[in-house]
């Protein structure tokens, strides 16, 4: 019988998110949030390719990687970690992580390089670990990693750990701005928190007109739905996000909101012609740092 074969290197393509709907609840004892978060990956990627190495290492290339930690607090190195534990091998790995995914903009990049890690390094070391575990071990390692690694849509319940894959039935044009600096998550759902004191937080719910448009792949319909319960906190810490909503809305996009707990702001258009005009007018409003256009949805996690 012949050894299995160790690869020499694995790259994973990851997808970001945008949240089209992100229902809040009340604080649990915990500190979490529960959720009704509808997740849907846009095809804006990082790539995380994982290659043998006699201690666990990261580097990183692309837009804004002096902003990611190198270290081990690196969500990407605690995945590797996390795995390598639970098959009682070292996390020798050398983790090279190519950014295309905003850093700290509400589009869940740490997460899906965490679960592109995972993946890649399950790859590399053989460890034969199915669907289920490894989805546990993305929520181990935060609440939107698991949505990393499914990709597509899905519902996520829980602190939005929980997935529910939801069908998609068209494409969605959207234009991203990416805003200066990033915004801290805990620190918007604090500012969540002292905004909604004294007030009766309801039970989070997805709306059923907002699912329905994702299966008819009705634009117009998701455009109305789109709903943000961050997106008041993140205004609030961020006031000047306000001007590239209104920039966006300006130039024609449907809809208009914060990606998750920002500061990137996401628009939806009607066609893709839509989205290059909205892009434009975003570019030359001097409201952001950065454009891009994504189609939605995007497949998860993937082995290139
Ligand atoms: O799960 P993750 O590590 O991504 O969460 C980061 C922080 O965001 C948490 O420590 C918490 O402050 C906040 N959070 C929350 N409720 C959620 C998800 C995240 O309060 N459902």
């Amino acid at each position: 019988m012949t050894a299995p074969t160790t690869p020499d290197a694995v790259t994973v393509r990851v997808p970001a998110k945008v949240n089209v709907q992100l229902a809040v609840g009340a604080a649990r004892p915990d500190g979490f949030h529960g959720l009704a978060n509808v997740f849907l990956a846009v095809g804006l990627h990082d790539e995380v390719t994982a290659t043998p190495s006699d201690t666990l290492r990261i580097t990183a290339e692309g837009h804004d990687v002096d902003q990611i930690p190198l270290d081990r607090t690196n969500l990407a190195a605690r995945a590797a970690e996390l795995l390598a534990a639970r098959y009682g091998i070292e996390p020798h790995v050398h983790l090279h992580i190519t950014k295309d995914i905003p850093v700290a903009g509400g589009m869940a990049g740490g997460s899906a390089d965490a679960a592109g890690a995972l993946v890649a390094c399950d790859a590399l070391w053989s460890t034969g670990a199915s669907r289920a575990e490894l989805l546990a071990l993305c929520a181990e390692l935060g609440s939107d990693v698991p949505f990393g690694l499914v990709g597509g849509a899905a519902l996520g319940r829980g602190r939005g750990e929980l997935l529910n894959p939801l069908t998609v039935g068209g494409t969605f044009h959207w234009v991203f701005a990416v805003a200066d600096g990033g915004l801290s998550t805990p620190a918007v759902y604090r500012e969540f928190d002292r905004l909604t004191e004294g007030t009766e937080v309801p039970e989070p719910e997805a709306a059923p007109e907002l699912l329905a448009a994702l299966e008819s792949g009705d634009a117009t319909a998701l455009a109305a739905a789109l709903a943000n319960d961050l997106q008041p906190a993140a205004l609030s810490l961020r006031p000047s996000l306000a001007a590239t909503l209104d920039a966006g809305t300006a130039a024609g996009a449907l809809a208009a909101l914060v990606s998750g707990s920002g500061p990137t702001t996401a628009f939806l258009a009607k066609n893709a012609e839509a989205a290059r005009q909205v892009a434009a007018a975003l570019s030359a409003s001097g409201t952001c740092r950065q454009v891009r256009v994504a189609d939605s949805p995007a497949p998860g996690a993937t082995l290139l």
